[in-house]
């Protein structure tokens, strides 16, 4: 048997066992993610490494999963060392794995803080410029807190013109018209939730209530949209050919 050392404490373990190994049959926990016990040990995750205390040498991080026993060896799990490696492992399989729930779970274990998740937005402040200076709805606003920097929505401003997501490039603000009501939403919060009103001309649902009230309120500089701004899109084009046709035939 050989004897070695985990965070000061003695080990028997068998010849050609790994540092993994005697800890695990001690109930010593060393994170680990890509180790077999039917396997040969890869190196890959790098989530095992222990520190090495050399006396009057270099303290060195290797990887447990690797690393043989041999008689006196001594090994840290946690020291400041092992930690700062733990945490730039974690991180690193995170980059290549974004949402892996079972690699979050186990640093949050660990008490290894990681980069957040990506949320899908890419803090181009679009939705929120526009919403403030052309729609002034001020709907949107960017926070900082514990969960990071993100765009979430100012309660009860949102007049559902859907602006903010025709503008936004990754398609994270989302519009849905279902039941007579237009829910706009980003992720999973939602921006504002208001009824429909009905096209005057088709009778499609087609805007909200408080966005043509905004239309009637601010954008009234042309005589055509105070007549039209309650007609749909599809509508207004019927309307403007038939203009069109009608200004052609009478040859104006
Ligand atoms: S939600 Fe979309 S538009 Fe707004 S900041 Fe994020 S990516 Fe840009
Ligand atoms: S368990 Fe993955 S590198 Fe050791």
């Amino acid at each position: 048997m050989i004897k070695i050392f985990i965070d000061g404490r003695k080990i028997e373990a068998k010849e050609n066992r790994t540092v993994l190994q005697a800890a695990k049959k001690n109930g010593i926990r060393i994170p680990h993610l890509c180790y077999h016990p039917a396997l040969k040990p890869s190196g890959s995750c790098k989530l095992c490494g222990v520190e090495v205390v050399s006396p009057g040498g270099k303290p060195v991080v290797m990887l447990s999963c690797i690393l043989k026993v041999k008689e006196n060896l001594e090994i840290l799990t946690d020291s400041e060392l092992v930690q700062a490696h733990r945490k730039k492992a974690f991180n690193k399989l995170l980059q290549m794995a974004p949402d892996a729930a079972r690699i979050r779970n186990l640093a949050n274990e660990w008490g290894v803080a990681v980069t957040p998740p990506p949320d899908g937005c890419i803090r181009c402040r679009l939705c929120i410029r526009v919403c403030n200076e052309i729609v002034k709805s001020k709907a949107l606003k960017m926070v900082t807190d514990e969960k990071g920097t993100r765009v979430v929505p100012e309660p009860g401003q949102c007049i559902g013109c859907g602006t903010c997501a025709n503008l936004c490039p990754t398609g994270l603000i989302r519009i849905k018209d279902q039941d007579g009501v237009r829910t706009v939403s980003i992720k999973d919060d939602i921006i504002g939730q208001l009824p429909l009103e009905r096209c005057e001309g088709c009778g499609t649902l087609y805007a909200t209530e408080n966005f043509l009230r905004h239309v009637e309120n601010s954008l009234l500089s042309h005589p055509d949209t105070k007549e039209h701004h309650h007609l749909c899109p599809s509508c207004i084009k019927l309307l403007s050919n038939r203009a069109a046709a009608e200004r052609k035939r009478i040859g104006k």
